[in-house]
């Protein structure tokens, strides 16, 4: 990593205060839009969905169900990063086709991974296959909150929120999906007090271990 890396990184901080007049432009979303699409997922299976919300109403009424945290008001956008309620067999066999049509990968040598996906996934109980989505999802969101920090976009990411209320209020739960993680993403307002705070961490020597 060069050290410009390293600065970009460090200019990455979780934004308290957003300056609600200065919007993302299409390419900057774009940016981001892509870098979710562009995480590795296991299996390629992607059981995530990225759900982008602009409209000021809309994003000043998601502020109660956020414990009134100003981001999702102030930002720019707001991006919520959901998983799907339910895998089957059906979103197995839809990957499949996906790669043969992308790849033209003759379905004699797909077929049998197409089988045991199935049949592991067939295994496992619904909170495993819930924890694993998770899982992705996860990645994904140190993927965007990287390319922020390279692209210098703000955000800030947030656990802090009813996730039943806003799969309720978004209608996510119609369209098979359950909220997992808010990202806000726009621009910092200058007066943000975050803005020059050090940043706490245990530390490079405490946190790497070399074994020689
Ligand atoms: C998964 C996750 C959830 C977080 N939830 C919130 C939140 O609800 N509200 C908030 O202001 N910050 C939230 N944060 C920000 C963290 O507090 C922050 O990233 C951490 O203190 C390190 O500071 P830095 O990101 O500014 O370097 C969250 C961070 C992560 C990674």
């Amino acid at each position: 990593m060069s050290s410009n890396t390293i600065e970009k990184l460090k200019w990455r901080y979780a934004t308290k205060r957003f300056d609600s007049s200065r919007i993302l432009s299409d390419e900057k979303l774009n940016i981001l839009k892509e870098t979710f699409n562009l995480t590795a997922t296991s299996f390629g299976l992607q059981p995530l969905k990225l759900v982008i919300i602009n409209k000021a109403e809309l994003k000043e009424k998601l502020m109660p169900f956020t414990f009134n945290q100003t981001q999702v008001r102030d930002a720019s956008h707001v991006f919520i990063l959901c998983i799907e309620r339910k895998i089957n067999k059906e979103f197995i066999i839809d990957h499949f086709k996906r790669v043969e049509g992308t790849r033209n990968t003759p379905r004699d040598i797909l077929e049998p991974f197409e089988k045991d996906l199935i049949a592991s996934f067939t295994e496992k109980d619904a909170g495993e296959i819930r924890d694993w989505m998770i899982n992705q999802l996860y990645l994904t969101l140190g993927a965007l909150l990287t390319v922020c920090a390279v692209e210098k976009i703000d955000a800030c990411p947030m656990e802090g929120f009813q996730p039943e209320k806003y799969d309720e209020f978004l209608g996510l739960d119609k369209k098979g999906l359950a909220s997992v993680i808010v990202l806000p993403v726009g621009y910092r307002d200058e007066s943000d007090f975050f803005i020059n705070m050090k940043k706490v961490r245990r530390g490079v020597d405490e946190l790497i271990i070399d074994l020689d």
